[in-house]
């Protein structure tokens, strides 16, 4: 699959003349000169009911959790302010004597550090395809359109619709045309458009099955047995807004009420809709939407899942960050029927991603492993009938957070691999 990127070299010198012509040589306008990113742990209730106020007077960007909703006694918070919000911050944290580390300080510095080291390693490597980097939208579409069109004996690109701004919503089908009614895998990266890892690790994915189809006996056995579909990313809209202006957008795009945007797209699915874990406020983070599916991309999504949902059976969705492979449920404590078949499928999968690199994943129902949260795809799916849903929550643990290091993908996306595989072949056996 090595061919000459001739597109991308050509994005590459226009970017560069772009930016000379203009004169302003910082990402995304300058716009996070000076923020910071807090890790803050309350100590006791008092501290975690004071925490949740302030995040949500300051309007904080919250990397961890994703709502103030879910702080805490001892939740790990991990939070992005702005420079002149950082002020503010400190002083109240300081007058209430609340400790605190400082994680990153100053935001801009760090996304110009990876850009400029991203640049570099582009020039060495311009004529190859690499995955071992984040790739635009464009990027990504023109490398699937390749692949339908170089691998067609084992990849097939289709779309299941369109987005909120007319996007269409691609998908990749993996598997050998041997037999008729296969068993399917459907694998979805990028609901959230900050997690940049989850569109690489698709990719990455996509090219290790074709890559070792001819000499890794157990993804024969995989791509033979069952069709794998694999969305590199379902919030296209967010994610492109993530690389042109914001890249800390999590939401959808779509244009709400408040002059807010945006729907958490994965708190929009029909199953316990606007229930606990998710805000019914447009301007926040982890916004339901106005009904259940009423964000285009979601609905297209579950309109081919239900579609297929007798040969579909294990629903995936990679996310970051936090090392934890979760299944249902998500709205509730209460236990799965089949917790027994799931629960020793994760236990397998991060025990076989561990013997990689030696990094722990914690694995459980998403309620009690993460939090309460209702309107989930991973709930969703497995209400439609299939049997093994998990989301992944990729590295770090909060290190870098959304901004894990391009060094790190090979690494990351390794281990998920190891673990996606397990999955696949533990679904190839008989335990419902
Ligand atoms: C951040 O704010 C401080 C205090 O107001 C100021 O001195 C500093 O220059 C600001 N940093 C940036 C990068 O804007
Ligand atoms: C970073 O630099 C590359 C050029 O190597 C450019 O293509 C890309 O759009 C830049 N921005 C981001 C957000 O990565
Ligand atoms: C993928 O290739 C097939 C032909 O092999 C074509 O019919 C189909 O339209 C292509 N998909 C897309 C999205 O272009
Ligand atoms: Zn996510």
């Amino acid at each position: 699959m090595d061919y000459t990127w001739t597109a991308a070299r050509l994005a590459f010198l226009y970017l560069h003349f772009h930016t000379w012509l203009s004169g302003h040589c910082h990402l995304y306008n300058n716009r996070y000169a000076g923020d910071k990113v807090f890790r803050i742990v309350p100590k006791n209730d008092i501290e975690a009911k004071e925490l949740k106020n302030i995040y949500h007077n300051l309007q904080v960007d919250l990397w961890q959790p994703s709502s103030h909703s879910y702080i805490g006694k001892d939740t790990v918070t991990d939070v992005h302010t702005s420079n002149k919000t950082s002020q503010a911050l400190l002083t109240y944290l300081r007058q209430s004597n609340i400790q605190y580390k400082i994680l990153v300080n100053d935001l801009q510095k760090i996304l110009e550090k990876q850009n400029v080291s991203r640049t570099q390693r582009n020039r060495r490597s311009l004529s190859k395809y690499n995955y071992e980097e984040y790739h635009s939208l464009g990027e990504i579409e023109n490398w699937m359109h390749h692949l339908n069109k170089t691998q067609s004996h084992l990849v097939y690109m289709f779309s299941v619709g369109k987005s909120y701004e007319g996007r269409p919503l691609y998908v990749l089908k993996l598997g050998a045309n041997n037999i008729v009614k296969k068993k399917a895998i459907w694998i979805d990266c990028g609901i959230h458009a900050r997690e940049w890892i989850g569109p690489v690790f698709c990719q990455w994915f996509v090219r290790e099955a074709l890559n070792t189809y001819n000499r890794d006996s157990s993804m024969r056995k995989i791509l033979n047995l069952l069709n794998i579909y694999v969305m590199p990313v379902l919030n296209v809209d967010g994610y492109h807004f993530s690389w042109t202006t914001d890249r800390f957008w999590r939401k959808t795009r779509s244009k709400n009420r408040f002059n807010c945007y945006g729907v958490d797209a994965n708190r929009n699915w029909k199953v316990k809709w606007g229930e606990e874990g998710a805000s019914s406020h447009p301007c926040d983070s982890t916004y339901c939407g106005p009904y259940a599916e009423s964000e285009p991309e979601v609905q297209a999504v579950s309109r081919f899942i239900y579609k297929q949902r007798k040969h579909i059976k294990a629903y995936l969705s990679i996310h970051s960050y936090a090392q934890m492979l979760l299944y249902p449920y998500s709205y509730q404590y209460d236990t799965i029927p089949n917790y027994h078949c799931v629960a020793s499928a994760a236990s397998n999968a991060v025990h076989a991603m561990r013997s990689a690199y030696g990094v722990r994943y914690q694995h459980g129902p998403a309620s009690s492993t993460l939090y309460l949260s209702s309107g989930s795809s991973i709930d969703w799916a497995y209400n439609t009938g299939i049997p093994y849903s998990f989301a992944f929550e990729l590295r770090d643990t909060g290190y870098y957070g959304f901004l894990l290091p391009e060094s790190l993908i090979k690494p990351t996306c390794t281990e998920t691999t190891i673990a996606v595989k397990n999955i696949a072949m533990h679904i190839l056996k008989k335990c419902r």
